[in-house]
């Protein structure tokens, strides 16, 4: 049996993910970083797919072009040095999945953390590229100073989406200290859809 248990927000968020992206599928990463979470929406949406990925980082950037390359999934890879705030400027169609991993690249510069505006610009964005049925999944991080002021914004915003347009959840691991990483996914509804 395969087994691989659901330590931390990014493997809760690749799980959900996987259950809801499929081949050919368009997605964004919004914060592409080394390219991880980029490269696993790649592999999932295939070379009939498309994933934009953002990040303000050049170096970043060009280690997930390395990365990415390796695996052979750059030609359906846009990789844009460019802020998620500018989303809705460089995605121009709806999109199945909106991905977000919050808090600064480790290993770098730890000033380069995302923020609570231009997150919440972003999130707002994502809200009107999602094609019903499609997910925005944001992986929060609370340890670093400013990452609690953006983890409010984010709950706030996510809190404050109509249920009769979104499911709405956040899930946090409560058997470790309260600073771990967490997740909120958000769905937006498809008219008629059945709940499960
Ligand atoms: C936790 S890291 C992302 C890790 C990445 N997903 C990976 O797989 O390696 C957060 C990233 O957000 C980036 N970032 C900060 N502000 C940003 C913004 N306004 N738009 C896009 N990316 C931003 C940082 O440069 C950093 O690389």
């Amino acid at each position: 049996m395969k087994y691989v248990d659901v330590r931390g927000a990014v493997g809760l968020a690749h799980l959900f993910l996987r259950e809801r992206v499929a081949l050919g599928d368009r997605v964004v990463d919004a914060t592409c970083g080394n390219g991880h979470d980029t490269l696993f929406l790649a592999r999932l949406v295939g070379s009939l797919g498309k994933v934009w990925a953002f990040d303000v980082q050049e170096e970043a950037l060009a280690k997930a072009r390395a990365l990415i390359g390796d695996a052979g999934c750059l030609p359906w890879v846009n990789l844009l040095q460019s802020g998620h705030e500018r989303l809705a400027a460089h995605v121009d169609a709806p999109v199945q999945a909106v991905v977000f991993n919050l808090g600064y690249l480790p290993g770098s510069d730890k000033s380069r953390i995302t923020r609570p505006e231009t997150t919440l610009a972003a999130l707002k964005q994502a809200e009107e590229l999602l094609f019903p049925g499609g997910v925005i999944v944001v992986a929060v991080y609370t340890g670093h100073p400013g990452g609690g002021e953006e983890g409010i914004a984010v709950e706030r915003w996510a809190a404050s989406l109509p249920p009769q347009s979104f499911n709405v959840w956040c899930s946090r691991q409560i058997n470790r200290p309260a600073t771990v990483p967490y997740v909120i996914f958000a769905e937006k509804l498809a008219p008629g859809a059945q709940g499960m």
